[in-house]
């Protein structure tokens, strides 16, 4: 046993004596309220743990560097693309969306890919997924899907009844239900996956025209997926295999990459495209609108205390830099709202000071008193604590204005399962598919479905059958179920 570093202290740095025998009334105790140090150890244990996040608790993540390789500059003006060769620093966050913290990782689940750039003009928080889509179109579903993904009120189980009784009857989920249910669904590690920005975002440069653009990652490592089976048997000699491989390669110095992409639109090619491009379900053909290369993004360093850097970050696609902007996509919109009020709630008022959410860049705000004030005054000056001022407080700074976003239409609550082409691209997806991985779906989907009523299979089938009648036949070939589309009218609301 090496020698202490250092003394031990009571969080009031108060030096303790003993940290082995509690304070007592002679050796057979009982023991005494003034062993303050015994009170702030039990109390101090009662608060380790704060809320988990509503999805996506379960989480890996590292630090790394994120390195232009290709001038976009004619789209964007943002300052972290602004040079061939330059270097941001990345915390990234990887995720399943619906199981607990010790959720096993090995699920078959979407993943999450989260990332935040310390850029020179504060932080860029791209909070994407493993998929170019998603299972709704209209933020309002949002909370009404996640709850078919956690547990039954009643059983506390899982329930497949209730998924694929909301997926059947919300045929906009599709798209990415066929994903999760393909190869796709399963990667054997976040290095082996590709990350998406899904939405479309938009890009603005410095003569105020605007783009708009979606991201990729794509994966040097390669896709890599298991099977239900080989899930299973990892998922027996282990449930935190995602750690393991993604802490491990780090510290063995195998960095995990990926190439970073962008599709690009010019803004009215918005109004002329057949599918609406705002539309989270759907992807944007790469014939039509092909990669540009950007970068690459590399992880390369551990976080030293899981908690503090991984647990305690958090991402927000409210965060954005001059030269990135939002659309019009409803979902986009609902999730600039909702991630910092959850952090307000998972973390604190001030989460933002915390410093693996401190941007690195300088940061001057009135934001006052509060849960988690611990930072001196941010404006850098004590009168300054209201604005407008006369004593010279930080003020605006029109020079990065973004360019306006034209929108129009009426005020109402329009049905967006009108005038919606959920199948065709489903299906072309499905068709890109080789019988085998064909086959793997249509077990996976079976898997899936066991112990779900059958007239919610019948419906979700024809959903199945729209997208492609081979992948209804598939299905219910799976299934061992006699299936003959033409019998069943209108599912859901299709
Ligand atoms: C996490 C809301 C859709 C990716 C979260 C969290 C909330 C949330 C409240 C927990 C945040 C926290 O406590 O740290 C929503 C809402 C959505 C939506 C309201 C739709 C209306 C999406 C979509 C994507 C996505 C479309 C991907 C394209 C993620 C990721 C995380 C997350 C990656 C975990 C971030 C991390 O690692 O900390 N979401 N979400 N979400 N969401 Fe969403």
């Amino acid at each position: 046993m090496s020698a202490p570093t250092s003394r031990l202290t009571t969080s009031a740095g108060n030096p303790i004596a003993d940290n082995q025998n509690a304070l007592s009334a002679g050796p057979r105790g009982p023991l005494l309220l003034q062993d303050y140090q015994l009170i702030e150890k039990l109390a101090h244990q009662n608060r380790e743990r704060i809320p988990e996040r509503v999805v996506h608790a379960k989480g890996w993540g590292a630090f790394g560097t994120f390195t232009v390789t290709h001038d976009i500059t004619r789209y964007t003006r943002a300052k972290l693309f602004s040079q061939i060769g330059q270097q941001t620093e990345v915390v990234s966050r990887f995720s399943t969306v619906a199981g607990e913290l010790g959720a096993a990782d090995q699920e078959r689940d979407v993943r999450g890919f989260a990332l935040k750039f310390y850029t020179e003009e504060g932080n860029w928080d791209m909070v994407g997924n493993n998929t170019p889509v998603f299972f709704v179109r209209d933020p309002y579903k949002f909370p009404d899907f996640i709850h078919t993904q956690k547990r039954h009120p009643r059983t506390n189980l899982r329930s497949p009844t209730a998924m694929w009784d909301f997926w059947s009857l919300s045929p906009e989920s599709l798209h990415q239900v066929t994903i999760l249910m393909s190869d796709r669904g399963c990667p054997v590690s976040p290095m082996h996956m590709n990350g998406y920005g899904s939405h479309t975002y938009s890009f603005w440069n410095d003569e105020g025209e605007r783009f708009w653009v979606k991201f990729h990652f794509k994966t040097q490592q390669g896709h890599q997926h298991y099977t239900n089976a080989q899930a299973e048997e990892v998922i027996g000699r282990t449930r935190e295999n995602y750690q393991e491989e993604l802490f491990g390669a780090i510290e063995k110095g195998e960095f995990p990459k990926w190439n970073v992409f962008v599709q690009v639109m010019p803004e009215l090619d918005a109004e002329k495209t057949p599918y609406n491009p705002f539309d989270l379900t759907k992807v944007w053909p790469h014939a039509d609108y092909p990669l540009i290369p950007v970068g690459v993004l590399e992880l390369n360093r551990n976080a030293d205390n899981y908690f503090t850097d991984i647990e305690m970050a958090a991402y927000s696609p409210s965060n954005i830099v001059p030269g990135i902007g939002f659309s019009p996509d409803k979902m986009l919109q609902a999730r600039v709202f909702s991630y910092a009020d959850a952090h307000r709630y998972r973390l604190g008022t001030h989460y933002e000071a915390l410093p693996v959410n401190a941007p690195k860049s300088p940061r001057h705000h009135y934001h006052k008193d509060g849960a988690m004030r611990f930072f001196r005054n941010d404006t850098g000056n004590p009168d300054a604590y209201y604005e407008p001022n006369s004593v010279n407080g930080p003020a605006e700074d029109p020079s990065v204005a973004e360019p306006p976003l034209r929108i129009s239409g009426d005020a109402d609550r329009y049905n967006h399962r009108e005038g919606n082409d959920d199948y065709t691209q489903a299906g072309n997806l499905f068709r890109l598919f080789d019988d085998a991985q064909k086959q793997r779906l249509f077990a996976n989907i079976a898997a899936a479905m066991g112990g779900v009523p059958e007239e919610i299979i019948r419906r979700q089938l024809v959903h199945f059958h729209r997208a492609d009648p081979t992948y209804a036949a598939g299905v219910a070939a799976a299934l061992k179920l006699d299936f003959d589309a033409t019998a069943i009218s209108n599912p859901g609301s299709a």
